[in-house]
């Protein structure tokens, strides 16, 4: 959840850093730092707060080294604070590390360093590793070969958790050591200069050419060659992958926020992923999933497992799969589902919704599927993600790198891919007439210039946040698909205006939540599917009589003069309209918070990607 940057080359190191942990603030705010190394000696400075307060201590100029790691911290162990902050020195402060993930055995590392002699300034997890490695490195011999590497080694060895590191050392000057398992770490390189990230945006702007550390690996840096080592510490060969991602795209380019950059980008994201996977003729090329008809007819389920928007992401897609398929789906909460030893086997398919590709629930959930014996699909924004290395089989979305922590692309670029997934499984069991299909491919394929139509229509949603930017709690209410819908748009206002909200099924109204309702509460009711919406409106009059101002997304004629706020978006066919219905509400979170004045990129104790449990 943290952000980790290094840098090894020929320019000063400090810019580089902090530019790049300004790129991957994201991932983790409450505090930063940097460790330079100059005359053989480490400096480091860290700080309570965001990177730019970091920034603005006088000493950060005066780092002159060419060598260097950076962090920025989401707290696990320990509160923000400068102690606790990243990077984090041995005793002898010949050792500096900055490191992602948990270290879960840190207690018995403690006492063990304790008993050894060694003591503690932090209340983190992290501290024990560069004591570690000291501890190690004065126990080979002074001449031993590769001892840094050697000595960082031993001392991931002894770790229980998850790790992404970077080590720099006075004493080898000139290196910098890397290591990963189950949290992600690349190396991008740039004729002898070398840039070390946990997220690739961190480093789009240096170089496309990325390395990408698998799990276990460790890699030397030095200023004329990487050294990769494999888990069982054989020294390996790695290829370098080309990121087609621009720098561009991981920078604001004009907008306020990177949210509404991304909110904006939709049209070319869903373009771009159906760009993918339909081709000139209207085929569905899936051809890297090995999925027979045989093993398709076999499945008794469909388990969509993700965590937060990708979950909704799967609650949107679950009626397309059942109409295509007739394949039943269980949509899940990763967190839940990895450890309620769910009825899953050889005929269930296991489908891993993650933007990122490195929350840890989502990826335990497929590592326990697998040894259940099911085939499992991942589907990523992330080429080359932890969940794309376990899965059998990846699907990329191409939303193009997502910043804000609230997900917009990537939520609606994800039921564009599993869609399609859902048609081409229609193709493969020949389920459903052509026809069906072939209306399906033109509705998708229409939907980019649908979503720019509502994107140049928001008046009515300004004013709405406007009227509803001070209040304490909101309903969101649609049925059938609409309520996933609702589910997305509630945890997007949750998230970044800190309202409190609640969605529901607008049939489940009269059964508790109406209750709430008194004048002036707001309601919000989605209603894209012609044979529902007599009972929606229905619903939505319930709630007018007592007081309520609503809110309506819909694609259906409602009357204006009964239902005074009405946003109408295009017609679709129902089970892509989440596509379409979710725009407005993800813009109305925006402008809440907007109108509320809160940092909308980075909201309060969330992080992006979630990498621990
Ligand atoms: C965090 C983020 C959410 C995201 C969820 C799953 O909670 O704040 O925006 O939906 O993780 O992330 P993933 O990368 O697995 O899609």
């Amino acid at each position: 959840m943290c952000g980790i940057v290094g840098y090894l080359g020929s320019s000063k190191a400090c810019p580089i850093l902090i530019n790049g942990l300004l790129k991957l603030e994201y991932r983790g705010y409450d505090s930063a730092g940097i460790s330079t190394i100059e005359n053989n000696k480490i400096m480091c400075i860290k700080n309570k707060g965001r990177v730019k307060e970091l920034q603005n201590i006088e000493e950060i100029n005066s780092l002159n080294g060419s060598i260097g790691i950076a962090h920025t911290r989401w707290a696990t162990h320990g509160k923000p604070s400068s102690i606790n902050a990243h990077p984090h020195l041995d005793n002898s402060k010949t050792f500096s590390v900055v490191h992602n993930g948990i270290i879960e055995n840190h207690r018995e590392l403690r006492t063990f360093l304790n008993n050894a002699g060694y003591t503690f300034l932090s209340e983190t997890d992290t501290e024990v590793i560069p004591n570690l490695i000291h501890y190690y490195y004065s126990k080979e011999a002074s001449n031993e070969a590769n001892r840094f590497v050697k000595s960082v080694k031993k001392a991931v060895q002894d770790l229980k958790g998850s790790y992404a590191i970077a080590v720099i050392s006075s004493l080898e000057p000139d290196k910098i050591i890397v290591a990963r398992k189950d949290s992600p770490l690349v190396i991008g390189v740039k004729n002898n200069d070398k840039y070390i990230a946990s997220d690739i945006p961190a480093i789009l702007e240096y170089t496309n050419n990325i390395y990408i550390l698998d799990d276990g690996d460790i890699a030397e840096l030095s200023s004329n060659q990487i050294t990769f080592y494999d888990k069982n510490f054989n020294v390996v060969n790695k290829n370098i992958e080309v990121i087609t991602w621009d720098a561009k795209s991981a920078c604001k380019n004009g907008y306020e926020d990177y949210m509404l950059k991304e909110i904006y980008e939709q049209p070319t994201a869903i373009r771009e992923t159906i760009g993918t996977i339909l081709d000139d003729c209207k085929k569905c090329n899936f051809g890297n999933i090995n999925i027979t008809k045989d093993y398709l007819a076999s499945l008794s389920r469909i388990y969509i497992i993700a965590c937060g928007t990708a979950m909704h992401a799967g609650l949107a897609v679950k009626p397309i799969f059942e109409r295509l398929t007739s394949i039943p789906v269980e949509v899940d909460v990763a967190s839940e589902f990895r450890y309620r030893n769910p009825l899953i086997d050889e005929h269930t398919l296991i489908i891993c919704i993650s933007q990122s590709g490195e929350t840890a629930d989502t990826i335990a959930a497929l590592k326990n599927s697998k040894l259940c014996g099911c085939k499992t699909i991942a589907i990523s924004n992330v080429i080359g993600s932890s969940i794309s290395r376990e899965a059998d089989f990846t699907l990329y979305t191409h939303a193009g790198p997502e910043i804000a922590v609230a997900s917009t692309k990537a939520y609606t670029s994800q039921i564009t891919i599993l869609a399609l997934l859902a048609i081409y499984f229609a193709e493969v069991l020949e389920r459903h007439e052509d026809t069906i299909i072939q209306n399906l491919k033109e509705e998708i394929l229409e939907l980019p210039s649908k979503v720019s139509i509502i994107l140049e229509n928001t008046d009515l949603i300004k004013e709405f946040a406007k009227k509803i930017y001070k209040e304490k709690d909101l309903f969101f209410i649609g049925r059938s698909v609409d309520y996933a819908t609702t589910m997305e748009a509630s945890l997007k206002l949750k998230e970044i205006s800190y309202i409190h909200s609640d969605a529901y099924q607008s049939g489940e109204l009269k059964h508790g939540p109406i209750a709430l309702i008194e004048d002036d509460v707001t309601v919000i009711g989605i209603i894209t599917d012609k044979r529902l919406v007599d009972k929606s409106i229905s619903n939505i009059q319930e709630v007018i009589t007592r007081g309520a101002k609503t809110l309506i997304i819909t694609n259906q004629e409602i009357n204006n003069e009964i239902f005074p706020n009405i946003v109408h978006i295009p017609k679709v066919n129902p089970l892509l309209s989440p596509i379409l219905s979710i725009i407005p509400l993800q813009l109305l979170a925006y402008y809440v918070s907007k109108e509320k004045g809160l940092d909308i990129d980075k909201p309060r104790n969330l992080a992006k990607s979630v990498t621990v449990e």
